[in-house]
């Protein structure tokens, strides 16, 4: 294990705990394919992924959904997004990730639908009201992150869920920086579907996603391929998961992502409370440098701006310092634009459970050393 101090846990978290590097092994000394042969260990591996998607569907309290497993979070999330038939408007937010964005304008772009893009009124998330506003009649999705990966803010979800529940349209939440950070419950934030990564807040692996919706929604596969089903059949079979789930599937990555889960579940309060309490120590640490903005967010995010000064100048030094961060855009060029951080970016600091207090302590003194350093008037 390196020394470095790791404070990028927003992209990928770091600590990956025993039980699922346990679970991963486990499924890769008894390789074979899931839904595929009818022998003992292809048989095993399908039934746990059928364990790990009840396991999706408990944790999320969504008890009657479909789950379907994706590479990653921004696959979950073309799924859904490129299922709007024809002529639909949406809407969604400068909060959202590039993942949300790019096959949104895509879209647009080839006049397949109409979009609103909007702002939340400052410093609080995007809530019903912005949403409301740009409601049309023939609105076919909203979609909007739980928690957003640039300043980690929160949008009111709950609230946007009410509004929109009561005029049957379907919500997309992207919870990217918010499942395995606390609690979350699809039914009390009122949406149709949700997607998530393996390997951020849920301590998992890379190379799997997953996007849990309601059962009554139509959902067009990406990819089309062998499902081990329907196999006389040259079209794609539309039965639900696996007409959306062509190929094989990541088994050990998803088994890990069970063990992930469980470990996630079990630890959730220390978790949050670990990263509300580094994030809040970082923000407050660097709250007094003249000349820097500092916005603490959810899930362990600290996002720090001072202008003519480089995010990728100060992520270098803190690099050559053992320290891992994020700084640029973080795909998220709206959510820059609308903070007026575009041309230096942000340095994005994001703690996770293996974090320790005296690694906060030491970031800010080299980050304070650093910023204080430029004399930029
Ligand atoms: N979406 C990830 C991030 O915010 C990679 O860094």
């Amino acid at each position: 294990m390196s020394l470095t101090i790791y404070l990028d846990n927003a992209a990928t978290e770091r600590y990956v705990p025993t039980e699922v590097m346990r679970a991963y092994v486990e499924a890769v000394n008894r390789k074979a394919n899931a839904s595929r042969g009818a022998h003992r260990d292809g048989v095993w591996l399908g039934l746990q992924i059928y364990r790990v998607r009840e396991e999706i569907k408990a944790m999320l309290d969504y008890p009657d959904a479909e789950v379907v497993f994706t590479k990653n979070c921004t696959e979950a999330l073309n799924l859904a997004i490129r299922s709007v038939s024809a002529g639909a408007h949406v809407i969604t937010a400068v909060t959202e990730h590039n993942s949300v964005l790019r096959p949104l304008h895509e879209m647009q772009r080839r006049g397949k639908i109409t979009l609103d893009v909007v702002s939340p009124e400052r410093p609080r998330g995007v809530g019903a009201e912005e949403i409301r506003r740009a409601l049309r009649p023939n609105t076919a999705l909203v979609v909007l992150s739980q928690v957003g990966n640039v300043t980690g803010i929160r949008n009111d979800v709950e609230a946007v869920g009410e509004l929109l529940s009561g005029r049957g349209i379907p919500f997309l939440v992207d919870g990217a920086q918010s499942v395995g950070h606390g609690a979350v419950s699809m039914r009390r934030i009122g949406c149709d579907m949700l997607a998530a990564p393996a390997h951020k807040g849920l301590h998992g692996l890379q190379g799997v996603g997953f996007l849990v919706f309601n059962k009554r929604l139509k959902i067009k596969p990406l990819l089309y391929g062998g499902t081990g089903t329907d196999s006389v059949n040259v079209y794609q079979p539309l039965s639900y998961p696996e007409g959306l789930e062509a190929g094989t599937l990541d088994g050990a990555g998803i088994c890990a992502l069970g063990a992930a889960i469980r470990w996630t579940q079990t630890h959730l309060d220390r978790i949050e409370r670990r990263e509300t309490q580094y994030a809040a120590r970082l923000a407050e640490s660097l709250g007094d440098i003249e000349g820097v903005r500092v916005w603490l967010g959810a899930s362990g995010i600290v996002a720090v701006h001072r202008a003519g000064l480089s995010s990728a100048y100060v992520a270098d030094k803190l690099n050559e310092a053992s320290i891992a961060v994020r700084a640029g855009l973080h795909c998220a060029p709206l959510m820059h634009r609308h903070l007026g951080t575009t041309a230096e970016g942000v340095v994005r600091f994001s703690a996770g459970y293996a974090n320790r207090l005296w690694e906060i302590e030491r970031v800010a003194e080299v980050v304070r050393r650093i910023v204080s350093r430029q004399n930029l008037s």
